[in-house]
C-alpha cells in the first residue's frame, strides 16, 4: 500500500489552488470524465499499483484521479524538470495521490522523484520520455518481473523504447500512446501549436505579426507550431531533413531552407525534432542580435547551450524564463526556459481539450494491458484500433457533432474488387 509520506512538493499550502484548476480543466476533459464514471462503477484497475512519470499538470492531475477512482494505487512523478505545477502537485497529495515533483528541481532530485516512484513496485508503468522505464531497466531491474506493462505518452519515449526493444532489451510490453491517431494529430499538433505560441509569448510578450519564425523539424509539433505563428501573422521558416516533410512545408506556403541559412534572418527559432544540437554553435555565431531562442521538443538538448555558453561573455536573467547571453562580438540571444520544452515550463501546457484524447488513450490502454497481462510481448505496441476510433467518436460526441456511416452497399463496395466503371 501507499504511505501518504511517499512524497515531495514545493508547498502542500497550494493545494486549494491546485484542486480549483484541476477542477476547471475537467471541465474541458468530457471523454476522461466518461471513463471516469465507469471506472467508477467497474473498477478495471482494482488494486493495481501504478507508477506515472508525467508532466504533472492539471490533466494528469485528472489522469491519476481516473485511474485511483478504476481502483488503482497510483504514485506520480514528473517527467520534466521544469514542467511541474507546484499547486498541482500538492492538490494530487491532498486527494491521496503521493506527487514527487517540484518545479526546477535539479537533476539529482529528478531521479530522486523517479525513483521513489518506482519504489511503489508498479504493475503499470506510464511514462513521458521514458525515463522511468530506462531508470526500470537499469537500475531497479530487479522489479521488473512484477510489471504487466506500461505506456508511453510522447515521440522522444517512443523512439526510445523502440531502440530498446531493437537492441533486446525491453523486458515488458509497452503501448505506444503517441501514435494513436486521436493523440499526435490533436495533441502534438493543435497542443503543442498552440501552447508554444503561449509559453513564448507569456515568457517574452513579443508581438508575433512581422515576425520571421524559424520551425526547426516539420513533424507533428512543428506543423502546429508553423501553422499558429502564421496565423499570428508571422513570416515562417521551415528547417527539416527528411525530404517529404520539407516539400509538405513548401506546399503548406512556407520557406524552406538550410538552418545556417535561415540563422542569418529568424527573430524567433524554435526547435521541436526530438533530435540534438539542431541549434548549434555555427548557427549561434550568425544569429541577428536579439534573436529569440526556444525549445519544444521533449528534451533540453535541440540548442547546443554548452555552446551558447561557450560563446557568450556574460549571462543575466532578464524576465522569469528569459536569459540573455551577451557573447564576445557584444550581440544578445536570449535562450527561453532554459532549453526546456517552453510549452510547460513558461506556460501551462497544453489546453485540457486536447489532453482528453490523449490521456483518454492512457487510461484504456492501462485497462487493455490489465486485460491482457500475461498475453502480450516485451514489445512496444500500437494501441488497439478499436480504442483510438473509440476515443474519436466519443469526443466528437461529447462536442454534440454526429457524423454518417457507411451503408451495408457501400461497405461491400469498399471491400470488393469485382466492380470498375
Ligand atoms: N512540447 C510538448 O508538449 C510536446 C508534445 C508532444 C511531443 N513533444 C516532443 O516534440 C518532439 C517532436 O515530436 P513530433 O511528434 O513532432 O515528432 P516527429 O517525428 O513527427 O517530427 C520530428 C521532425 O523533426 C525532424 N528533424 C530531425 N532532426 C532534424 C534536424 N537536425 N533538423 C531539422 N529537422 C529535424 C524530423 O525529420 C521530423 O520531421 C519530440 O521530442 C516529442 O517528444 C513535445
Amino acid at each position: 500500500m501507499i504511505s501518504t509520506k511517499n512524497y515531495d512538493i514545493k508547498d502542500p499550502t497550494l493545494a486549494s489552488a491546485g484542486k480549483l484548476r484541476i477542477e476547471w480543466a475537467y471541465r474541458e476533459m468530457p471523454v476522461v470524465k466518461l471513463i471516469r464514471q465507469r471506472f467508477s462503477t467497474e473498477k478495471p484497475l482494482k488494486g493495481v499499483r501504478i507508477s506515472a512519470c508525467l508532466h504533472v499538470t492539471t490533466e494528469t492531475a485528472n489522469l491519476a484521479l481516473t485511474l485511483k477512482e478504476g481502483g488503482a494505487d497510483v504514485i506520480v512523478c514528473a517527467s520534466n524538470p521544469l514542467s511541474t505545477q507546484d499547486d498541482v502537485a500538492a492538490a494530487l497529495v491532498e486527494y491521496g495521490i503521493p506527487a514527487n515533483a517540484i518545479k526546477g528541481e535539479d537533476e539529482k532530485t529528478y531521479y530522486k522523484h523517479i525513483n521513489t516512484a518506482l519504489a511503489h513496485e508498479p504493475q503499470l508503468t506510464v511514462d513521458d520520455g521514458a525515463d522511468l522505464v530506462t531508470t526500470l531497466h537499469t537500475k531497479r531491474s530487479d522489479l521488473i518481473s512484477n510489471v504487466i506493462g506500461g505506456t508511453e505518452e510522447t515521440t522522444t519515449g517512443v523512439i526510445r523504447l523502440r531502440s530498446m526493444e531493437k537492441a533486446g532489451k525491453l523486458r515488458y510490453p509497452l503501448i505506444a500512446v503517441n501514435d494513436a491517431q486521436t493523440k499526435y494529430l490533436f495533441d502534438n499538433r493543435y497542443g503543442t501549436g498552440q501552447s508554444t505560441i503561449d509559453g513564448v509569448t507569456r515568457a517574452t510578450n513579443i508581438l508575433w505579426a512581422g515576425k520571421k519564425v524559424v520551425v526547426c523539424g516539420y513533424g507533428w509539433c512543428g506543423h502546429g507550431i508553423a501553422l499558429r505563428a502564421k496565423g499570428l501573422g508571422s513570416q515562417v521558416i521551415i528547417a527539416e531533413v527528411e525530404p517529404v516533410r520539407a516539400l509538405e512545408a513548401v506546399m503548406d506556403g512556407y520557406q524552406v531552407m538550410p538552418l545556417l541559412e535561415a540563422a542569418r534572418v529568424g527573430d524567433i527559432f524554435i526547435t521541436s525534432t526530438g533530435d540534438k544540437s539542431i541549434i548549434d554553435k555555427a548557427h549561434l555565431q550568425v544569429m541577428k542580435d536579439g534573436a529569440i531562442l526556444a525549445n519544444s521538443g521533449h528534451f533540453n538538448v535541440e540548442i547546443n547551450i554548452p555552446a551558447l555558453e561557450s560563446l557568450a561573455d556574460s549571462k543575466r536573467r532578464v524576465r522569469p524564463f528569459v536569459d540573455e547571453y551577451t557573447l564576445s562580438d557584444g550581440r544578445h540571444l536570449y535562450l527561453l526556459g532554459e532549453g526546456r520544452l517552453i510549452n510547460l515550463a513558461a506556460a501551462e501546457g497544453h489546453p485540457a481539450s486536447v489532453m482528453d484524447m490523449s490521456f483518454a488513450n492512457q487510461a484504456l490502454c492501462l485497462e487493455y494491458m490489465v486485460k491482457n497481462s500475461g498475453r502480450l510481448k516485451p514489445k512496444v505496441y500500437s494501441v488497439p484500433e478499436e480504442i483510438d476510433k473509440q476515443v474519436a467518436r466519443l469526443k466528437l460526441s461529447s462536442m454534440g457533432i454526429n457524423i454518417d456511416s457507411l451503408s451495408p452497399e457501400q461497405k461491400e463496395y469498399l471491400t470488393s474488387w469485382e466492380q470498375g466503371t
